[in-house]
């Protein structure tokens, strides 16, 4: 009896991951994030009545990326697709990329010697990840998010404490295969980011994100770098289960990164490009 439950777990979550994708829209409360690390998180609903509303709003403009501020994200992809829970995990396995601790490594040297503030790294991902523009430090979306990031994480004293952050760099040295790469994309992810990496629109549930093309992230984001990118979903991807090998992470990882998607813009050029505030879709 135990091995046939074993088997039938087996069977269900290596071949059946396209029939449980297409059949039914996933509630994705039900799949857990798995972390090693116990620490009790903070809800942004128990925010301190005096900030409440402000990390209130910083966490819906990380729900809602674009359709907040659709002046300074050009693309589909919302800052929870790839910070799962607007980051509110302890990482690891499907919690995504974790900003619980975050806030505490600011101000820090950046590689310029210039101070960097969490502003000025959220206007980062901003640039890159969101193929946008940075918004101006002192705006009221900007400490908005500051806030949030500020209150989730205020679990932790100092960012040496938060182990959690970044993602884990892969063990493996395997050599990608772009060509291996297309195949595991076809059976293990089109089924939702779609044959052409376009995503989906759903009405009930979260949108599956591009991966790559016009709406994308652009080339300059940390998704876009193959390490960055065959980590985050070797831990996260297929969305449901996540049951790739080093290998074939990186495998995959070497296609979605070379499939074409928007060109970073410096910020010097795109200063020039700014759209006035309150232009939709710059
Ligand atoms: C396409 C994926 C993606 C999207 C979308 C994205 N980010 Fe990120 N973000 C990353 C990656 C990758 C890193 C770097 C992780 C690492 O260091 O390994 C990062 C890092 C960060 C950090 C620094 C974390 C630290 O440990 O210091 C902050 C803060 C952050 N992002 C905020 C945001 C916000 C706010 C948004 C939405 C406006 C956003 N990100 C959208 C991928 C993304
Ligand atoms: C069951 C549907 C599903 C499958 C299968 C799936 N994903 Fe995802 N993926 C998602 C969803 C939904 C998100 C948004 C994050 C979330 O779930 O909160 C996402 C986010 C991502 C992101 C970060 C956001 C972005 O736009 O870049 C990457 C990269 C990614 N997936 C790659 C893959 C790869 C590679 C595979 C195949 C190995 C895969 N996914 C399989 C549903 C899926």
């Amino acid at each position: 009896m135990m091995l046939i439950i074993a088997g039938l777990h087996l069977g269900y979550s290596r071949e059946r991951t396209d029939l449980v994708a297409m059949a039914t829209p996933i509630d994705f409360a039900v799949y857990k994030p798995v972390s090693h690390y116990v620490v009790n998180l903070v809800d942004p609903q128990m925010a301190p009545e005096d900030i409440r509303p402000s990390v209130m709003r910083g966490f819906h403009i990380l729900l809602e990326t674009k359709k907040s501020l659709p002046q300074y994200a050009d693309c589909a992809v919302s800052c929870v697709d790839c910070h799962f829970g607007g980051g509110n995990t302890l990482g690891e396995t499907n919690g995504g990329i974790s900003l619980v601790g975050a806030a505490k490594r600011y101000p820090v040297r950046g590689k310029d010697g210039k101070m960097m503030t969490l502003a000025d790294r959220i206007n980062g991902c901003f640039m890159r990840s969101m193929n946008g523009v940075a918004l101006p430090t002192d705006s009221q979306p900007m400490q908005d998010m500051v806030a949030f990031v500020t209150w989730i994480s205020s679990v932790v004293d100092k960012v040496e404490d938060a182990p959690w952050l970044g993602l884990k760099p892969l063990a493996s040295r395997h050599v990608p295969n772009i060509q291996h790469g297309r195949e595991i994309y076809i059976n293990y992810c089109s089924m939702c980011h779609g044959k052409f990496g376009e995503g989906q629109k759903r009405e009930f549930n979260l949108d599956y994100p591009p991966l790559w093309g016009k709406h994308s992230f652009n080339d300059g984001a940390g998704m876009c770098q193959l390490q960055r990118c065959a980590s985050f979903v070797f831990y996260n991807m297929p969305r449901e289960s996540p049951i790739l090998s080093e290998t074939d992470a990186l495998d995959v990882a070497a296609f979605v990164t070379t499939r074409y998607r928007p060109h970073y813009a410096s910020p010097e050029s795109q200063e020039n490009n700014r759209a006035p505030v309150g232009t939709p879709n710059r």
